[in-house]
C-alpha cells in the first residue's frame, strides 16, 4: 500500500477489548535478521518476519544490494547470505520510506563497503537527526554526506579504510549503538560502544547468533574485525510495541481481559510492563521461553483502575516506543502522570510530547508537554478530530483512547500504521474495538 494515501480511522467510543491474539513480528528483530541474514555465509531462513513497510524497505535495499530474498510469504523469508564483502553497487538511490532504524544501522553497513550509496527516506525521515551517527562514523575514517543541519539524505562514499574507535554515547540509542558495531565489522581495529543507559541489545544477541563474537562488559559492547557471519534460523518473536497497544487498551477499558502470545520480552525493551504496573495495572507474564536468543512470553491484561505516576527516567530507553500509549493510560488515570528525561521523543517519527499533547488536548484532557516530557491529568475522555501527522504510534495510541471515549474520535493521517502493524485495523475490531477507516 502505498504510505502516501490519506487514510483515516473513526472510532466510535467505547467498548472492551478480549481474546488471544499474536500481533506482527518485532520490527527491530526483522531488521537485523535482513541485515546480518545477507551478509552471512549460507541460507538463513526467517519465521515471524514482519511484512511491514519499515522492515520490507530494509528486505528490498539488500535485494537492490544483489542479495537473493525469498519472500515474505506469511512471515517466512530466505536469505541467500553473500557474505561480509558480497553486496553490489544498488542501480539507483535506497529508499528507506519511513525507516530511522534502516537509515541509522545501514550507514553503519555502508560506510564498510567498497561502493557510495544514497540512500534517502519520507517527509519524515528527512527530518531526523542523523549526525548522531555521521559523527562517529566519521571518527571511523568514514566520509558520510548530510543534508545542510545533519539530516538526510545520506550518501555513503565507500572504499574509505575504517578504524576502529572507543566510543561513548552521547544519546541512549539502540540504533547509533548497532550502527557503530557493524561499520565495527568492517574497520582494522576493535570498536567498542559505550552508552550512558541500557538500550536494546538485539543487535548484540543476533551477532552472536550468527556466530559473531561480540564482548559486553557493562554499558560496552565491542566487535573485532576479521569475524564472519554463519547463516542461522530465525524466530522473530512478536513485537511488544505493537502488543502495547492492546495491553494498554485492555488495562484501561472496563471488563478487558486480552492475552498477547509469543510477545519479546526482551529485558532491554519492557518498560511498559514495569511502568503499567507501577500505574497498578492487572498484567501476569507467564509461559516464559527463550526463542533463539530472545526471551519470549504470553502477557495478559485485565483492566483495573490506574493511577498516575513520576515515571522513573530509568525506564525510559526501554520504553521508548511505548510513550504514545502510555500517555492514554496516563490520560486514562487518577491523578497526575510526569514524565522528565525523554527528549528524544521528540525527534522520533514525529515530535511525540508536542503531537500526543496536541491530540489529548482535543479529547479534552490536561496534557502540558515540556522540553524533555509532558504531565497528564488524568480526567475523563471526550471526543474529536485528532491529528497522527503520518506517526503510526500515535495513530494506533489515539484508537486504543476511544475505548474510554464519552463521543466518536476521528484520526488523521493513518497510512503508516502499515509501516510497523499491518492488519491492526481487523485485529482490533476483532478484539472488540470500534474501529473502521476510509481513504
Ligand atoms: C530501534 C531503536 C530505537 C527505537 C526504534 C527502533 C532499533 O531508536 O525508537 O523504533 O531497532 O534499534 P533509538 O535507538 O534511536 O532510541
Amino acid at each position: 500500500m502505498n504510505t502516501n494515501t490519506k487514510l483515516t480511522f473513526h472510532l466510535q467510543p467505547g467498548g472492551s477489548l478480549n481474546g488471544a491474539m499474536r500481533v506482527p513480528g518485532d520490527k527491530s528483530i526483522s531488521h537485523r535478521s535482513i541485515m546480518l541474514g545477507s551478509l552471512a555465509e549460507g541460507v538463513t531462513e526467517v519465521q515471524g518476519f514482519l511484512e511491514g513497510e519499515d522492515s520490507l524497505a530494509t528486505l528490498k535495499a539488500f535485494r537492490a544490494m544483489g542479495v537473493e530474498i525469498e519472500g515474505p510469504q506469511q512471515g517466512r523469508v530466505v536469505i541467500h547470505g553473500v557474505g561480509l564483502h558480497g553486496l553490489k553497487v544498488p542501480d539507483a538511490p535506497l529508499d528507506l520510506g519511513n525507516s530511522g532504524t534502516s537509515m541509522r544501522l545501514m550507514a553503519g553497513l555502508m560506510a564498510g563497503q567498497s561502493f557510495d550509496v544514497e540512500m534517502h527516506g519520507d517527509a519524515s525521515l528527512t527530518k531526523r537527526p542523523m549526525k548522531r551517527v555521521t559523527e562517529p562514523l566519521t571518527l571511523m575514517g568514514a566520509k558520510v554526506d548530510t543534508a545542510e543541519g545533519g539530516t538526510p539524505p545520506l550518501k555513503v562514499h565507500g572504499g574509505q579504510a575504517l578504524h576502529g574507535i572507543d566510543y561513548q554515547m552521547p544519546v541512549a540509542s539502540a540504533q547509533v549503538k548497532s550502527c557503530l558495531l557493524l561499520a565495527g565489522l568492517y574497520a582494522d581495529s576493535p570498536t567498542c560502544v559505550t552508552e550512558p543507559a541500557p538500550t536494546r541489545d538485539h543487535t548484540e544477541r543476533m551477532l552472536h547468533g550468527f556466530g559473531y563474537p561480540v564482548k559486553v562488559d557493562g554499558a560496552t559492547a565491542c566487535v573485532e574485525p576479521g569475524g564472519k557471519l554463519s547463516a542461522t534460523t530465525i524466530d522473530v518473536p512478536a513485537d511488544i510495541s505493537s502488543a502495547t497497544f492492546f495491553m494498554i487498551g485492555a488495562a484501561i477499558a472496563e471488563g478487558s481481559d486480552v492475552t498477547l502470545e509469543h510477545v519479546g520480552i526482551n529485558p532491554t525493551r519492557i518498560g511498559v510492563i514495569n511502568i503499567l504496573r507501577l500505574m497498578g495495572a492487572d498484567l501476569s507474564v507467564t509461559n516464559e521461553r527463550e526463542v533463539g536468543g530472545e526471551p519470549v512470553a504470553d502477557i495478559r491484561v485485565r483492566s483495573r483502575k490506574l493511577k498516575g505516576i513520576r515515571i522513573p527516567e530509568a525506564q525510559v530507553p526501554l520504553a521508548i516506543d511505548e510513550f504514545p500509549a502510555l500517555f492514554v493510560a496516563a490520560a486514562c488515570a487518577e491523578g497526575e502522570t510526569r514524565l522528565t528525561g525523554a527528549e528524544e521523543l521528540r525527534v522520533k517519527e514525529s515530535d511525540r510530547i508536542q503531537v500526543m499533547a496536541d491530540g489529548l488536548q482535543t479529547l479534552g484532557v490536561e496534557a502540558k508537554p515540556t522540553a524533555d516530557g509532558i504531565v497528564i491529568q488524568g480526567g475523563p475522555l471526550g471526543g474529536g478530530t485528532v491529528e497522527s501527522h503520518g506517526d503510526h504510534r500515535i495513530a494506533m495510541s489515539f484508537a486504543m483512547a476511544a475505548l474510554r471515549a464519552s463521543a466518536p474520535i476521528t484520526i488523521n493521517d493513518c497510512a503508516n500504521v502499515n509501516t510497523s502493524f499491518p492488519g491492526f485495523v481487523e485485529l482490533a475490531a476483532g478484539a472488540g474495538l470500534k474501529i473502521s477507516q476510509t481513504e
